[in-house]
C-alpha cells in the first residue's frame, strides 16, 4: 500500500511548507530590489500566473494521477521520457546538497546569537567571510575543510533524516511545527521592523516601481526562474507529493491555494527585509541601494549587521536564524523526498533506508561546499542549476506533457477530481505559452551568459557549472533515442 498523507490539510502544509523557504526570505526581496523595486512584482505576478500556477497544477495532477514519483510518471506516459525524470531528479539531488549547506550557515549563526552580545557587531562582512566560512581567496584556493561548518552540515541532514525516516505518515507531525513556528516568527520580525526608525525609507524602496527595467530581458528570467525556485517546480517534488494523495484529491484548488499562500508569505517577508535595510541605511547615514547585497550575502551579511544594531540584537538574532531554518527544513526535506519517492518506487526497499541512503549521499556531495573555496562552488553550481538547469526541464517537462501525453487528457482528469474546474486556457498554457516562453528566455540567456564570464570565475569552473546543465540533458537525449527494445528489455 502506497503510504498517505493524513490529511488534506497535511498534504497542503507539506507543499506550502517545501515552497517556502530560503527563496522567499533572502531571494525574493533582493531580486525585488535589485530590478528596480516595484516593477519586478509585475513580471513576478505575470510569470506566477502564467507559467508557475499551471505547473503547479500539472504536477499536482501527474502525481496523484500516475501515483509514483517523476522517473516512473514520466516513464508511463512515454519510456523514452524516463530520462527526463532521471536527470530531473539528478537536479534536485544537487540542489539539496547545497541548500544543506546554506541551512549549516544559519544554524552557526543560530548558535553564535546565544551570547549576551553578538560576536559579529560591526564586522559582519568579515565575520561571514572569517569566522563562519574561512573563505579563501579565490575559487582555485582549496586547502581544507572548515570543521565547523562540516558539524553544521552533519546536524541539518541529522535533521532532515529524522523528519522523513518514517515516510509521509510521520512528517506530518513535524510540519504541524514547522509552519506555524516560522510564521509566528514572522510575524514578530514584521512587527519589529515596522517600528523600527527608518523603516518607511525602506518600504519605500521596496515598492518604488522603476518601469524601465521591464524592458530588460533579465527581468524576466529572474522572474521566471524565481518562480521556479520559490513553487519547488521542475524538480519532481511536487510530483512526488501528490503522489501521496487519494487519486481523487480536489487538486486544481490545492495548487491554487498553494500558490497564492507561497507568494504572499514572500510578499510578507519582502515587508520584514526592507524595514530592517531602511533601519540600517538610517542609522549608518547611507542610501539604501549601498546596504542591499546580492543573494546569500543579504540573509547571513546585511541581516546580521543590521540586527546587531537593534535594541535586544541576540534575542532577534537567534529569533531571526530560528526561522530560517525552520523555514529551510521541510524545504530541503522536500526535496529528499522527491528523490526517496522515485527511488522507492523502484527498489521495493523500507523508506528508512532509502532516505538514509539518499541523506548520506546527499551530505557527501556537499562537503566540497564546507571547503574554504566551498562558496565559490555554491555560487556557480546555483547560478547554472536555477537559471538553466531548472528552465530546460520546463521546457521538456511541458512538452512531455503538452504534447506526448496530451494536455486536454490531463485537463479532463483534473477536471474530474476538482470542485474549481479549469479552462481551456490551460492547454494553450502548457502546449505553447510555457515552451515558447522559457525557450526564448533559455536562448537569449544562454547568449549572454557566454558573453559575460560568470563572476570572473576561471574557465575550468565554469566548465563545471554548464556541466551541471549539460549531464542531465545528455541523459534525457540518450534515453530519447535509446532503442525502445533495449529499454524494455534493461526495465
Ligand atoms: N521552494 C524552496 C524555497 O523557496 C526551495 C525548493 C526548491 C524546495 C525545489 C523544494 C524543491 O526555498
Amino acid at each position: 500500500m502506497r503510504d498517505r498523507w493524513s490529511s488534506r490539510t497535511i498534504f497542503l502544509f507539506a507543499t506550502i511548507g517545501s515552497a517556502v523557504g530560503l527563496g522567499n526570505i533572502w531571494r525574493f526581496p533582493y531580486l525585488t530590489y535589485k530590478f528596480g523595486g516595484g516593477a519586478f512584482l509585475l513580471p513576478y505576478l505575470i510569470a506566477l500566473i502564467i507559467i508557475g500556477i499551471p505547473l503547479l497544477i500539472m504536477e499536482f495532477a501527474l502525481g496523484q494521477k500516475f501515483q509514483q514519483g517523476i522517473v516512473g510518471t514520466f516513464s508511463k506516459i512515454n519510456l523514452r521520457l524516463e530520462g527526463l525524470g532521471i536527470a530531473t531528479v539528478m537536479l534536485c539531488f544537487f540542489v539539496v546538497s547545497y541548500y544543506a549547506v546554506v541551512m549549516a550557515w544559519a544554524l552557526i549563526y543560530f548558535f553564535r546569537s546565544l551570547h549576551m552580545t553578538l560576536p559579529w557587531t560591526g564586522i559582519a562582512n568579515s565575520y561571514f567571510a572569517d569566522k563562519v566560512l574561512m573563505q579563501s581567496q579565490n575559487i582555485e584556493t582549496i586547502s581544507s575543510i572548515n570543521p565547523l561548518l562540516l558539524l553544521g552540515l552533519i546536524v541539518v541532514w541529522m535533521l532532515i533524516y529524522f523528519s522523513i525516516w518514517k515516510g509521509v505518515n510521520s512528517v506530518g507531525k513535524i510540519l504541524k511545527v514547522l509552519i506555524p513556528v516560522p510564521g509566528i516568527l514572522l510575524v514578530i520580525m514584521l512587527i519589529r521592523g515596522l517600528t523600527l526608525d527608518g523603516a518607511m525609507i525602506g518600504i519605500y524602496h521596496y515598492l518604488k516601481p522603476s518601469w524601465n527595467a521591464l524592458l530588460s530581458t533579465e527581468i524576466w528570467i529572474a522572474a521566471a526562474s524565481q518562480i521556479f525556485f520559490t513553487l519547488s517546480l521542475g524538480f519532481g517534488v511536487m510530483i512526488a507529493y501528490a503522489s501521496y494523495n487519494k487519486k481523487n484529491e480536489n487538486l486544481n484548488q490545492d495548487a491554487l491555494i498553494t500558490a497564492v499562500a507561497n507568494s504572499s508569505i514572500s510578499l510578507f517577508a519582502g515587508f520584514v527585509v526592507f524595514s530592517i535595510l531602511g533601519y540600517m541605511a538610517t542609522s549608518t547615514g547611507v542610501s539604501v541601494d549601498t546596504v542591499v547585497a546580492s543573494g546569500p550575502g543579504l540573509a547571513f551579511v546585511v541581516f546580521p549587521q543590521a540586527i546587531s544594531m537593534m535594541p535586544w540584537a541576540p534575542l532577534f538574532a537567534a529569533l531571526f536564524f530560528l526561522m530560517l531554518i525552520t523555514l529551510g527544513i521541510d524545504s530541503a526535506f522536500s526535496m529528499v523526498e522527491g528523490v526517496t519517492t522515485v527511488a522507492s518506487d523502484k527498489f521495493k526497499i523500507s523508506t528508512e533506508i532509502v532516505a538514509l541512503v539518499v541523506c548520506v549521499f546527499a551530505f557527501i556531495a556537499g562537503v566540497i561546499f564546507t571547503t574554504d573555496a566551498g562558496i565559490y562552488f555554491l555560487d556557480i553550481v546555483d547560478h547554472f542549476l536555477t537559471e538553466f538547469g531548472l528552465i530546460l526541464m520546463g521546457i521538456f517537462q511541458s512538452i512531455a506533457v503538452g504534447w506526448i501525453f496530451g494536455a486536454e487528457k490531463l485537463r479532463e482528469f483534473m477536471n474530474s477530481v476538482s470542485s474549481w474546474q479549469i479552462g481551456k486556457w490551460w492547454n494553450v498554457s502548457i502546449k505553447y505559452i510555457i515552451p515558447i516562453s522559457l525557450s526564448l528566455l533559455f536562448v537569449s540567456q544562454f547568449f549572454a551568459e557566454i558573453k559575460s564570464n560568470y563572476g570572473d570565475y576561471p574557465s575550468w569552473a565554469i566548465t563545471m557549472g554548464w556541466l551541471t546543465v549539460f549531464i542531465p540533458f545528455a541523459i534525457i537525449v540518450y534515453y530519447a533515442i535509446k532503442s525502445r527494445k533495449s529499454i524494455i528489455q534493461s526495465s
